[in-house]
């Protein structure tokens, strides 16, 4: 059975660019590969995060992988900072990177432009995101299109640390959704939607009330045009929500245009609204039940036991063939 690796960043309330670029696609694979569903909360310390909330998001970014269907007893569901050979792999293969190629992430630009200050761990994040993958002889990483750069990189690294040391890693793939792997912020439909995004109207979260929901749509950056047709060029706006509609509620780009044929955005951003509330609704009831439940804890104890097991297995290995530490048989 192949193994697919994939997280997801405590950093706020999921948006629906983070479930449909990434969790809806876990919830399908779930069941044909060996799974490892990782909550990243040392990738998330990148960038000032408050502890209690933190420490809440973990717990609630838990809680969103089993509301959406993942199911613990297929899949193995944990915490990154309660396995320590995550930060241990992560420092190596952080030698292993030059300072240039981490500097050419969009991400690390994205997230530094105009900062005065930015840690060194916005930088150093993708070797310890390549050590999250590879730890786990990953064969598939689900991800939305803009990891794609940091799949690429642990590529690289895996092949340099095989070249160099012996043939340890296996040579992970990224695994893209050819709908919805860049969903658009709301306020501004040529960036990614992002949790973080200090303008709250810019994303949905998976937690929104209808209320909330239809009030950012109704307000979602479109165009003066008024027709509802799919063009990314001249229609970033409504192409982003004609893509949200289409993979919610399961019909095509060009049955929507039919359908909203001679109709203004006023009809269609209110069906929209609800299309996404019916898909949430479900989620939201379960969410809210588990994060109740103490059952939470046991899951993410069993799932922190498991990957320990593995991923201490790959850092010995990574460790002997560098030379690290003594030869003790
Ligand atoms: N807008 C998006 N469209 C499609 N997929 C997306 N993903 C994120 N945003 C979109 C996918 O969600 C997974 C988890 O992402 P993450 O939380 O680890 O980090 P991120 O990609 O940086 O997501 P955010 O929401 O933008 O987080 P912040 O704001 O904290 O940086 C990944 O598979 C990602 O591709």
């Amino acid at each position: 059975m192949k193994t697919i690796f994939s997280g997801i960043q405590p950093s706020g309330v999921l948006t629906l660019g983070n479930y449909i670029g990434a969790m809806r696609q876990f919830v399908e694979l779930q069941h044909e590969y060996q799974c490892y569903f990782c909550i990243v909360d040392q990738h998330a310390i990148t960038v000032p995060q408050d502890p209690k909330q933190l420490r809440q998001n973990i717990r609630s970014l838990a809680a969103f992988y089993l509301a959406v269907g993942i199911d613990p007893n297929t899949a193995t569901l944990f915490v990154q900072s309660e396995v320590p050979a995550h930060a241990q792999a992560g420092w190596i293969l952080q030698c292993l990177s030059y300072i240039g190629e981490l500097e050419r992430m969009t991400q690390f630009k994205d997230k530094s432009a105009g900062k005065e200050a930015v840690s060194a761990g916005l930088l150093t994040y993708p070797p310890l995101m390549a050590a999250d993958i590879l730890l786990y002889k990953t064969d598939i990483v689900p991800v939305g299109e803009d990891q794609k750069q940091h799949i690429e990189l642990t590529r690289d690294l895996a092949e340099r640390f095989n070249k160099r040391y012996g043939e340890i890693f296996t040579i992970p793939e990224a695994r893209i959704p050819k709908v919805g792997a860049r969903i658009m912020s709301l306020a501004d439909p040529l960036k990614k939607m992002s949790k973080s995004d200090p303008n709250q109207k810019s994303y949905i979260t998976l937690l929104d009330d209808a209320k909330a929901i239809e009030k950012k749509i109704k307000s979602a950056v479109t165009d003066s045009e008024g027709t509802i047709r799919y063009d990314k060029e001249t229609k970033p706006g409504v192409t982003n929500l004609l893509n949200i509609y289409s993979i919610l509620a399961n019909k095509t780009i060009e049955q929507l245009e039919q359908q909203y044929a001679g109709k203004g955005y006023g009809e269609f951003k209110s069906d929209l609204a609800q299309v996404i509330m019916d898909a949430l609704a479900p989620v939201q009831e379960k969410y809210y039940h588990l994060m109740e439940s103490s059952s939470l804890d046991d899951i993410l104890d069993k799932g922190a036991e498991k990957a320990n097991q593995v991923a201490n297995e790959m850092l010995k290995k990574m460790e002997h063939a560098m030379g690290l530490g003594r030869n003790r048989g």
